[in-house]
């Protein structure tokens, strides 16, 4: 269904966020006819420039990122939504313009998004409350990081909730925007099949893996201060995680959700001082090749310290104490110049309970889910069968379910569909409050045992899976990583 009348402000306006990910969904979305004819897109800059300018900043940078999906007529009239504005964050005056300029309408909903550093997100709100931008009809997004630790996402928090009501804030994780992560609760909670062997009974363990063939890019300043934990696993994979193992939610409705989220954090086991260097592995990339291309290794990135022991790989073995779950560990990695771009969930079944057949498949069970969201989206449920011929001899085999191929319907990106949320006033695929502070309570003791105990990150080549520390950490559980097998 086609949007209500909407503003939607982005501040941070000619940075790459919104240049690579926030105009392309607009964009989309407005192709697709899902935006209302009356839906204006503010985009705010620091220096002044001509709508005429900026205009040109979006032909040059976004529309080649569009491909195919470019069109002339469709790009002319999303063109015609758009406005340029200068403000700088810490002026009141330039806000009392952008309020005239949006004409101040309390009925109209208008959409804040930060997409600056997250230092500014304070300033910002305050000034935007200041002049009545926080009436009921406005929402504000906010990108990640939202802070560093506990202490400063509490103090943003604290801060921008004295200006916003919670239901206004969308704290946004993209990833929950990507449309394998929605399918995984139609797996879970549209289907018959697996629920009831969701549980310990039945499952050895989860692996949930987030690769990566892009080293730190442009933003050697920005991760050299932050580290893999922070940027990824803090948020992207606890939320996956948070998805797989959730309770059935009573509704879809949002607190219902994010109810059952929240739970899952609230049950994962604190890591102790002992636990750290036996359950964590660090890692952090030298120089290497990515599908044959020679790249440089991580301190000699630009803005990078030379001899930074920031991390740009973490794995590590969680544990959802409940339950269901007690005693199954959940395997997490991210990094990134990893061999593949891959993220996917592996749900690994336990043994039968007798074996009857010698097979050479005797150390894992034959049975895994691999919930596959990047670089494609598919469902492969691997089992044994036998081999035709005289020999009782089994293989291993896969039913698979490729999406692309399913479905022909256009995909969103998970922009476009957050966005979407955002105009619509869904709240279910947002952070709340609480579940982010739970993650950060989550993490922050591994981040202290590092930095107490010197735990320094373990080389790996550019192009590799990792440490071999990495294999080490599952090897102990008798058990190897999905792409090893
Ligand atoms: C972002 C991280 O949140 O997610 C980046 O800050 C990372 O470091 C990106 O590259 C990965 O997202 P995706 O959708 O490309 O897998």
């Amino acid at each position: 269904a086609c949007t209500p009348p909407f503003d939607i402000v982005f501040f941070g306006g000619t940075g790459d966020l919104a240049l690579r990910k926030l105009v392309p969904a607009l964009y989309q979305a407005h192709k697709a006819g899902l935006l209302d004819a009356d839906g204006r897109i503010f985009a705010l800059g620091r220096e002044p420039q001509s709508l005429e300018g900026y205009l040109r900043t979006l032909e040059e940078r976004v529309r080649p990122g569009l491909g195919a999906d470019f069109d002339a007529g469709s790009w002319a009239g999303f063109c015609g939504r758009i406005r340029f504005r200068q403000l700088d964050a810490d002026q009141q005056a330039d806000y009392a313009e952008l309020l005239d300029a949006l004409g101040g309408d309390p009925g109209r909903i208008t959409v804040c998004y930060l997409a600056t550093a997250p230092r500014l997100f304070i300033t910002i709100c305050e000034n935007l409350a200041r002049i009545g931008m926080n009436h009921p009809n406005v929402r504000l997004v906010l990108e990640k990081p939202l802070g560093h630790d506990l202490a400063s996402s509490n103090a943003i928090n604290a801060a921008v909730g004295a200006c916003f009501a919670e239901n206004q804030i969308y704290r946004i994780d993209h990833y929950l925007g990507k449309e394998s992560v929605q399918n995984l609760l139609a797996i879970r909670f549209g289907n018959t099949l697996f629920e009831p062997l969701w549980r310990r009974e039945w499952i050895d363990h989860i692996q949930i893996t987030i690769a990566e063939e892009l080293g730190v890019e442009e933003r050697g300043d920005f991760y050299d201060q932050t580290g893999a934990l922070r940027d990824m696993l803090q948020s992207h994979l606890l939320q996956l995680l948070c998805m797989v193992a959730m309770e059935p939610p009573s509704s879809l409705a949002e607190e219902a959700v994010r109810n059952e989220k929240l739970k899952v954090l609230k049950s994962l086991k604190p890591f102790s001082d002992e636990d750290v260097p036996a359950k964590t592995v660090r890692g952090q990339y030298r120089g290497g090749a990515i599908r044959g291309a020679p790249v440089p290794g991580y301190r000699d990135e630009p803005h990078v310290a030379p001899d930074s022991n920031t991390e740009t790989f973490v794995a590590l073995q969680a544990e959802v104490v409940n339950w269901r779950w007690a005693g199954v560990p959940f395997f997490l990695r991210t990094g990134k110049r990893m061999q593949e771009r891959v993220a996917e969930i592996v749900i690994q079944f336990r043994p039968v309970p007798h074996a009857l057949f010698h097979t050479p498949f005797s150390q894992q069970s034959a049975n895994k889910l691999v919930i596959r969201l990047q670089p494609t989206e598919s469902i492969r449920l691997h089992f044994l069968a036998k081999e035709p011929g005289d020999a009782m001899n089994l293989q291993s085999a896969y039913l698979n379910l490729d999406f692309h191929t399913l479905f022909k319907a256009r995909r969103a990106d998970a922009y476009e569909r957050l966005l979407l949320d955002v105009i619509h006033g869904r709240l279910a695929l947002f952070m709340r409050r609480d579940e982010q502070a739970q993650a950060w309570i989550w993490v922050e003791p591994i981040l202290a045992c590092w930095d107490r105990h010197g735990i320094a990150p373990k080389p790996y080549i550019a192009g590799s899976w990792g440490p071999a520390a990495s294999s080490g950490l599952l090897s102990r559980a008798g058990v190897v990583w999905h792409e090893e097998n």
